[in-house]
């Protein structure tokens, strides 16, 4: 198994801007084939609550897409939306060159979709799940039986076919789920937190089944709030209260903070929750977060390096902590998720 997936394909060109995309639709537009998901502006409301505001992003077809965010964001209402499940309240999607509003039951038959509870039952066996799975979504005879065989087979899973799924462990379990969702060999599959509750080994294989399927050609939407899992993706969208707050390749996500001219800073001192207190309030931070019992400062753009570091050094040694270490580190996906999440930039002076 890899580091990393190969083969990975280029994500699609441009970044949204939140503010642009409010109501715009695709109802006078041809679908772009190369794009298995399109969204612009898509939106749902629950009552005054804007649970998902006005998302606009593409999928290129084979592409592994995650939407990353912490519980509540929007994740599942999003794939619910995109699922013709939920009708959205504003803004469209278009998903197979599909409008999901206009054709949802086209959408829902065309697709598969792992749900956040997994839907297994605790006393069907694994044969049995998929054999059930197989038959809802119109899989007949031999044909039926020759992937579950291959599916079994691949997911070294043959050997537990008569196992009851109250007795699988929990990496086992995620794994069938996705058999399951992907038996039918759908072109585009949803995943909804499929590795929430696996153990770090069964989370590599299960995405190395995910990357198998994407370089079948599978295009793959999943949702997760771990950051461990957002390297695996070939483009991210980070997700915050509802918003699309950055969209791009994970590499790009953390070349985008050294773009903008902002340094990171790691401090390394015996006292870091008052060190993190203090430079939240300092002048040249854009924002600041604890990592373990490391102090990561985000500068402000343009602000001068080496000057900084001698003014944070003073300020810090003022107030009696002892710093160890203040050096510029490269910034992680925790970080860049940081950064586009902070409410506001302090304004300078
Ligand atoms: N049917 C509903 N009625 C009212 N509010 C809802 C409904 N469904 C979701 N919400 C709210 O919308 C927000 C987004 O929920 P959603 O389930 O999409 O988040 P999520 O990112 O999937 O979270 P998690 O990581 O916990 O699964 C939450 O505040 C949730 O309480
Ligand atoms: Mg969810």
């Amino acid at each position: 198994m890899s580091d990393s997936p190969s083969a990975r394909p280029e994500p699609v060109e441009g970044r949204p801007t939140t503010d642009n995309c409010t109501r715009l639709g695709f109802q006078n537009m041809t679908a772009n084939p190369d794009l298995a998901i399109e969204t612009a502006g898509l939106t749902r409301r629950f009552g005054d609550f804007v649970a998902v505001d006005g998302l606009t992003f593409s999928v290129r077809r084979g592409e592994v897409f995650g939407l990353l965010g912490p519980n509540g964001c929007g994740k599942t209402t999003t794939i619910r939306m995109l699922c013709g499940v939920l009708p959205p309240t504003a803004g469209s999607a278009r998903v197979l060159g599909l409008d999901v509003s206009a054709a949802a039951d086209e959408v829902k038959r065309r697709i598969g979709y792992m749900s956040q509870r997994a839907g297994l039952y605790d006393d069907l066996t694994v044969r049995e799940h998929l054999d059930f799975y197989g038959g809802l979504y119109g899989l007949r005879g031999n044909h039926r039986q020759a992937l579950m065989d291959e599916f079994l087979e691949q997911t070294g899973l043959t050997a537990r076919a008569g196992t009851l799924v109250a007795h699988l462990p929990g990496g086992l379990r995620q794994r069938l789920a996705f058999g399951c969702a992907s038996l039918h060999q759908p072109p585009l599959l949803f995943l909804d937190e499929p590795t929430a509750g696996v153990d770090p080994v069964a989370r590599r294989a299960f995405w190395d089944a995910i990357h198998r399927r994407a370089q079948a050609g599978t295009t793959i939407l999943i949702t997760t709030h771990f950051l461990e899992d957002a390297e695996y993706c070939h483009s991210l969208g980070l997700m915050h209260r509802g918003r699309l707050v950055a969209w791009n390749t994970p590499t790009a996500l953390k070349t985008s903070l050294d773009q903008a001219g902002q340094a990171l800073l790691e401090i390394e001192c015996d006292e870091p929750h008052r060190a993190l207190a203090l430079v939240g309030t300092w002048l040249y931070t854009a924002d600041a977060s604890l990592f373990g019992s490391l102090v990561h400062v985000l500068l402000r753009p343009q602000v001068t390096l080496d000057a900084a570091v001698e003014e944070l050094r003073t300020l810090l040694a003022g107030t009696g902590i002892h710093t160890a270490r203040i050096e510029q580190v490269p910034p992680s996906l925790e970080d860049v998720f940081v950064a586009a999440t902070a409410d506001h930039v302090r304004p300078i002076g």
